[in-house]
């Protein structure tokens, strides 16, 4: 199966600075046939990235977009607008579901919207720090997973790819922890079995499953290894361009 490496870029870099930044990784990086690098800039760079961009090399990822494709609804940009633009785009991220409030119902039309706009969702899950503490982390993935893929019909499943972000891992939470590897494994074992259990044996074991929260160039190699995984949602990192190609080099060795 290919690895993912995505960098989610939040709210920085201007679109110039993005620009400089994606001809600088296009410069610097091989076509990487079995690993799939994908960056994420606002949705104001997706335009003029996309005309600059190799998607042999690099492949780009909105951070959201909004589930109806037309209307009366102010500020926001659909994902039929970006079509054509952006191979993947980034749904249920904690920061959304925190900040700006998304609840699994937002998230399912979302991902939803995607598919039908030929758009990869990379269907982001995970726990808070609380939630962990009190035993309830098994129930709020199989909710956000199952929640998040509620208006998926089956033929379309595959076209998912879900990212396992535990919120208290997440390097901008207050008290941002590291998750060990055997801790990923776990919860990415849990997912698996979720997804076997509601949609058959087939697709728990072609779903491609991303892990996100304080990665780096130190800790990339180990949770490239953690059985399930295959691939990481990186965002402090990401920002940092021989940081990023370091941990795409990682991916390069440990995974092929
Ligand atoms: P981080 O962010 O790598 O800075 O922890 C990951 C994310 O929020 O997707």
């Amino acid at each position: 199966m290919k690895t993912y490496i995505v960098g989610n870029w939040k709210l920085n870099f201007t679109v110039g600075e993005a620009s400089i930044y994606l001809h600088k990784i296009l410069k610097t990086l091989p076509n990487y046939r079995d690993v799939d690098v994908v960056v994420a800039p606002s949705l104001i760079a997706l335009q003029p990235l996309s005309l600059q961009i190799d998607r042999h090399k690099v492949k780009l990822a909105a951070q959201n977009a909004f589930y109806r494709d037309y209307g009366a609804f102010t500020g926001e940009v659909s994902f039929s607008q970006l079509r054509g633009l952006v191979d993947y785009a980034i749904i249920g991220h904690s920061e959304r579901r925190y900040i700006l409030r998304e609840d699994d119902k937002m998230v399912a039309k979302k991902v939803a919207a995607a598919i039908r706009n030929r758009i990869t969702p990379i269907l982001c899950i995970g726990e808070t720090e609380s939630e962990r503490a009190f035993g309830e982390t098994a129930d709020v993935i199989r909710d956000q997973l199952i929640g998040g893929l509620s208006e998926v019909a089956d033929d379309d499943l595959d076209n998912v790819i879900i990212a396992y972000e535990p919120v208290w891992a997440i390097s901008s939470s207050k008290s941002a922890k590291i998750a060990t590897p055997d801790e990923v494994a776990e919860v990415v074992k849990l997912i698996r079995k979720v997804i076997a259990d509601t949609y058959g044996k087939d697709l728990a074991e072609k779903v491609p499953v991303l892990f996100g929260g304080s990665v780096n160039t130190s800790n990339a190699g180990a949770y490239l290894t953690v059985p399930g995984v295959n691939g990481l949602l990186i965002g402090g990192a990401s920002l940092i361009l021989s940081e990023f190609v370091d941990i795409i080099e990682t991916a390069k060795r440990v995974r092929s």
